[in-house]
């Protein structure tokens, strides 16, 4: 029962729809009209501008954080606690994607999936999040860094022998693939949205 309930809330917490909920109630703007139509953390940016943009990326990583962390914060351990905690975090990655207060639709999973991994194993996330910054140094693509710090967490995975990070990592790499379709499909074709430092976009 104590299991399900949290289950429960960690899919309520993924649920909660940061980037449309920000937009409403302080811009009256909805991010799901605007730009990529993405509710995530660079369409927010994209959308509303840096302050909405943080806060936005703030609740998705903790999100993602929070709901990993219930089983250690309930005491729960379905027989191997890093296990436990990817299961919790999963279900706020579900909850991100099928948002129960978005007509269960939602974002790509990138921050949610980050939030996961900073409880999971934070020196790793510190990791990606530098593999991201360069990648999107490098490419002005939010998209096609997100889905390379992906292909990185699994990669470092699989070298320190986390089998279970490894095999949550490749499942969750081919996902956010397929929730980036329109974005992979931009980038093969040249035209992606490109970010620079100093947050202004061309689009
Ligand atoms: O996390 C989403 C990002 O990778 C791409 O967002 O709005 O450009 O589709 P967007």
């Amino acid at each position: 029962m104590k299991i399900t309930v949290l289950l429960i809330i960690a899919y309520l917490l993924g649920s909660i729809p940061s980037g449309i909920w920000i937009g409403k109630s302080f811009f009256n703007v909805d991010v799901r009209k605007h730009g990529s139509g993405n509710i995530g953390t660079t369409n927010t940016f994209r959308v509303l501008g840096p302050i909405a943009g943080s806060i936005v990326l703030f609740m998705d990583i903790a999100k993602g954080s929070l709901a990993a962390a219930l089983p250690l914060l309930f005491n729960i351990n379905f027989g191997n606690i890093h296990l436990t905690e990817l299961i919790f975090g999963l279900f706020a990655i579900i909850g991100h994607t099928f948002s129960i207060f978005d007509r269960f639709k939602g974002g790509k999973a990138v921050a949610t999936s980050a939030g996961m991994l900073l409880t999971y194993n934070p020196i790793l996330f510190i990791l990606a999040t530098l593999v991201l910054i360069l990648v999107l140094y490098l490419s002005s693509m939010v998209s096609l860094a997100s889905l390379c710090t992906f292909v990185f967490v699994t990669i470092v995975a699989l070298v320190i022998h986390d089998y279970l990070l490894a095999t949550i990592a490749i499942i969750l790499t081919i996902f956010v693939a397929y929730r980036h379709r329109q974005n992979v499909a931009r980038i093969m074709q040249g035209n992606e949205n490109l970010v620079h430092f100093g947050i202004k976009y061309k689009h």
